[in-house]
């Protein structure tokens, strides 16, 4: 079986992560589901709910299952420790919550995606639309204390302001390099109106990496 599949057990509670790849493996497990298979998935956005359901996987929310087993997500890079950033598609909150929630997060990625220092991509920000741009301005400051700036750019998704599923806002700020994550994730953490941020640093215990000559397992 494809080495994601692997991962789960039946009668396993599994948080389905949301992007391309993530979809790649809830069809590979529905699959498996409509075999017989005994499985409940947790998705982490209305999308992959919607797939999920279409597929055949028994759904249950976080309220009915708070304690995951496993959850299988993509990531948008992945650096040596295992530390990531998430969000390209948007899903960072419920993403952040449900790995938080499971015993263990296994990373489904492509090897494009594995780099030594994170930041090349730009890190979602997700922020409460009430007081956005004091927000943005308070977000300015805190990383110039840190010594860190960078571009910002509201999303966007058909000309206007992009939602997520929790009616929150992004910011993309694009740093170029992270030195510290963990310095980064703290000051955005301390921010209010700054909701959750794509850095997830320590919950990815596996990553299963594709590149030409098949998969790599990567352990923190
Ligand atoms: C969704 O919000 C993201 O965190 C995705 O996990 C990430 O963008 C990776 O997506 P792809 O598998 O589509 O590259």
């Amino acid at each position: 079986p494809p080495p994601a599949l692997d991962e789960v057990r039946p009668g396993m509670r599994v948080g389905l992560g949301s992007g391309r790849t993530a979809e790649h493996f809830v069809r590979l497990l529905g699959a498996r589901a409509r075999g017989g298979f005994d499985v409940t998935g947790v998705p982490t956005s209305e999308r992959v709910a919607a797939l999920a359901r279409a597929e055949g996987i028994r759904i249950a929310t976080l309220d009915d299952e708070p304690v995951l087993d496993l959850v299988v997500d993509g990531a948008d890079e992945i650096d040596p420790q295992l530390r990531l950033i998430k969000g390209g598609g948007g899903a960072l909150l419920r993403e952040k919550i449900v790995a938080t929630a499971a015993k263990r997060m296994v990373v489904v990625a492509e090897a494009g995606k594995l780099v030594d220092t994170l930041g090349a991509f730009p890190l979602p920000v997700e922020i409460v639309p009430f007081g956005a741009i004091a927000t943005q301005i308070a977000i300015e400051r805190s990383l110039a204390k840190i010594g860190l700036d960078g571009p910002m750019r509201r999303r966007q998704a058909d000309g206007r302001c992009y939602v997520t599923d929790n009616g929150n806002h992004i910011l993309d700020i694009t740093f170029g390099r992270i030195p510290d994550p963990g310095r980064l994730a703290r000051a955005l953490d301390a921010i209010p109106g700054v909701i959750e941020h794509g850095l997830f640093i320590g919950l990815a215990t596996v990553a299963l990496v594709a590149g030409e000559t098949g998969v790599k397992r990567i352990s923190a």
